[in-house]
């Protein structure tokens, strides 16, 4: 066990968590539908991790965001959370506040900026990534740090694809909104990174994480989340009502009914209208008690987005329609104290609280009710099956049974005995099951089990620290069809690097380092500074060309090539390629692209044999299988952490697959004019220039747009 009492220092986590509207005064939990049960949850945990002994720190990630739409608290670089843990702000991409679905251009760009943080800052010993976008940064700066990664899914895009294909939207427009490729392909690599996936019900895994390649039941442990059992508890004897009571006021005529409860976002998919409906069509519902709806916290409806607007629109339409006036209230500005408090009047009220969503993932407002001693009714698609199941607290109901979810409603208002039973044992579920505490408690042990199958951090070992090189910046370019295809080009480029005193040279290659030194003698290549061989899983420094074996050391983890080399062999349209092309963590084959499967499938095939790798292919042609912890990108990310190299102060140039690792995040990146095409999916990144010139040509081009001789300017920093 790693803790403060046998003199070591506490562990410290890192939290990733990127969308959304991340604060801790306040939260706005609802203001959009990027700000909800995961924000809530992140900090909530964070809180109580804090306060154990055997933990130093917890810092949560997010993005700064400066913008006055959302208010100046989001742009703080900093702010406490509780007791050693805090919110830590770090800017990446345009400084404006963005939908999740519009973060993916920039997540390379949080994952060098992360790296920054973490130099200055110390390792974390557990990353912890929470939804797509954060588990994609999280796993990519594990796998760079060799730290112990784990990962919370929140939602998952295969599922929420399949829900909307469901329905008649065409697919290529659900493509374009949801970003589901990209979403998904984060999901598998996160899922093929984590040690440990923190799952909240036993639906989630069985059900959701079961649709992925990365499948692992064996990694992945249901903690369910824990309830604020100081906000939600159950009212005093003397409690003060007044706030939610003037709230209700203005909506209701006779308030000292029953309350029948509802509290979500306005979005279809928790399907509110349906609760409308069968109050609307319920005489006798309608006699018994009062409907109170809290839909989001909302300032101008008109100023909601479009789907939100539609949802909150159906409910006022059928308010009026079954002319429900002076029954049914829907107050705005609900803060959480104010919802704490609706939940303790509502259970004063021997009311009951209905949650009748198509799906819900985990359902924490049903803890919220429990919590408070307020009956439930309550969707059986997702979480609330284990809650009733811990809590019995409650009904489970299909969503789309109208007379089900009355009768429901009805047995809880006319029979006192079941209600004060389902009021009890919920109080005591709660506690028991639902607690941040008993949360942390498991989640604790997971981590130090994982543990106890680590090894220390390459970059974490201090030691020697790195030397820092005398140049100022970094060019570093491939060799192959980029430094290589036009002489007079080449030979203005050498002449450039070798006149420049403060500028460093580095080569990639997918060759291997006897070959590639062949070449570059035969082109007459400045000497260079670094050279990263083998595409990605070697890296010399140097006249000498010093092996850095640290980045070397862990490279293995996970590393079968027999059984890769079983797996690939079998695949028609591959060819191995000759002995000499192959190396310790290189495995390279030629694909005929006629008969060889697309590199997704064929990803696919690898995953399905529980084989751990990153397959890149280059030119269309050329497949290499390298370790997960191996690549140009993360190699070349090895190098400026042990440094301290700004990536901005580093060019990068390249034509092809094996390129585009490195090509990605903070660094300026250069593609020749005769690029492969599988580039091309990078022109929509920020940081990417496309060169028109070929070759050398390309590079000279780049060097001149990024004035990366003289003054750096960035004109494509998308801002
Ligand atoms: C070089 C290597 C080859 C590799 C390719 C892509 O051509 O010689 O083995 O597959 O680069 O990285
Ligand atoms: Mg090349």
């Amino acid at each position: 066990m790693i803790a403060k009492s046998d003199g070591k220092r506490g562990l410290r986590f890192a939290f990733i968590s990127l969308h959304g509207l991340i604060r801790m005064r306040e939260p706005e939990l609802g203001r959009d539908a990027d700000t909800g049960g995961q924000v809530k949850y992140v900090l909530e945990l964070a809180a109580e991790l804090g306060r154990r002994p055997e933990v130093e720190q917890v810092d949560v990630i997010t993005r700064q965001i400066i913008d006055e739409r959302v208010g100046p608290d989001y742009a703080q670089v900093e702010e406490p959370i509780g007791e050693n843990s805090r919110i830590v702000r770090i800017p990446f991409g345009p400084k404006r506040y963005l939908k999740k679905e519009a973060l993916w251009p920039y997540v390379d760009l949080f994952v060098d900026q992360a790296v920054t943080y973490f130099r200055r800052n110390g390792l974390p010993d557990v990353i912890h990534g929470h939804y797509a976008d954060a588990g994609y940064a999280g796993a990519q700066l594990a796998r760079l740090l060799h730290v112990p990664y784990v990962f919370t899914g929140h939602s998952l895009g295969r599922v929420k694809r399949e829900r909307l294909t469901h329905g008649d939207a065409d697919p290529q427009s659900l493509e374009k909104k949801y970003r589901f490729r990209q979403r998904i392909e984060a999901e598998e690599l996160s899922l093929e990174t984590a040690s440990l996936v923190v799952a909240s019900t036993h639906q989630e895994i069985e059900d959701q994480y079961q649709r992925y390649d990365h499948y692992a039941p064996e990694r992945m442990e249901v903690i369910p989340p824990g309830v604020d059992l100081d906000l939600f508890r159950p009212a005093e004897p003397n409690e003060d009502f007044t706030e939610i009571r003037a709230a209700l006021a203005p909506f209701l005529r006779e308030p000292e009914k029953p309350i029948i409860m509802a509290m979500a976002r306005p979005d279809e998919r928790k399907n509110l209208g349906m609760l409308f409906r069968v109050y609307g069509e319920s005489p006798d519902l309608q006699r018994l008690a009062n409907l109170v709806v809290v839909m989001g916290t909302r300032e101008d409806l008109r100023k909601f987005p479009r789907a939100q607007r539609e949802a909150l629109l159906e409910a006022l339409t059928l308010i009026d329609v079954y002319d429900l006036y002076g029954k049914v209230a829907y107050p705005k500005g609900v803060n959480p104290t104010m919802g704490g408090s609706l939940f303790r009047l509502a259970a004063e009220s021997r009311g009951m609280f209905v949650n009748p969503a198509l799906t819900e993932p985990f359902g924490l407002t049903l803890l919220e009710a429990a919590g408070s001693g307020l009956p439930i009714v309550a969707t059986h698609d997702g979480g609330p099956r284990d809650i009733v199941a811990n809590c019995r607290n409650g009904v489970l109901i299909d969503p789309h049974d109208a007379g089900a979810i009355e009768r429901a409603i009805l047995r809880g208002l006319t029979e006192p005995d079941q209600w004060q039973e389902w009021a009890d044992s919920g109080l005591a579920g709660a506690r028991k099951h639902y607690s941040w505490a008993a949360h942390v408690d498991r989640y604790l042990r997971e981590i130090t089990e994982t543990f106890e199958r680590w090894q220390t951090p390459v970059l974490a070992e201090g030691g020697r620290p790195a030397r820092r090189p005398e140049f100022e910046r970094l060019l570093i370019a491939d060799l192959d069809n980029t430094l290589a295809g036009d002489d007079p080009a080449l030979h203005d480029l050498s002449e450039m690097i070798n006149s420049s005193s403060d500028v460093g040279f580095g080569i990639v290659t997918g060759r291997r380092l006897d070959d590639a030194r062949r070449i570059m003698k035969d082109l007459d290549l400045p000497t260079p500074d670094v050279l990263l061989t083998s595409a990605g899983t070697e890296l010399y420094y140097g006249t000498k060309l010093t092996r850095d074996e640290s980045w070397q050391k862990q490279m293995g983890f996970q590393w079968k090539p027999d059984e890769i080399y079983a797996a690939l062999d079998e695949i028609q349209g591959l060819y191995r390629q000759p002995e000499a092309e192959q190396s310790k963590f290189k495995i390279s084959y030629t694909a005929d692209p006629e008969i060889a499967p697309k590199l997704a499938r064929l990803r696919k095939i690898l995953r399905e044999k529980g084989l751990r790798v990153k397959l890149v292919l280059s030119l269309g042609i050329y497949l290499d299988a390298i370790p997960q912890r191996a690549g140009t990108g993360l190699a070349l990310r090895h190098l400026l952490y042990k440094w301290g190299f700004s990536p901005e102060h580093v060019l990068v140039a390249g034509d092809s697959g094996n390129d585009e690792e490195m090509l990605k995040g903070r660094t300026l990146g250069v593609v020749v004019g005769n690029h492969g095409p599988e580039l091309n999916r990078l022109k929509k990144m920020p940081r990417i220039y496309f060169a028109e010139g070929k070759h050398a040509r390309g590079i000279l081009e780049g060097i001149e747009y990024y004035g990366f001789m003289n003054a750096i300017r960035i004109p494509n920093d998308l801002a």
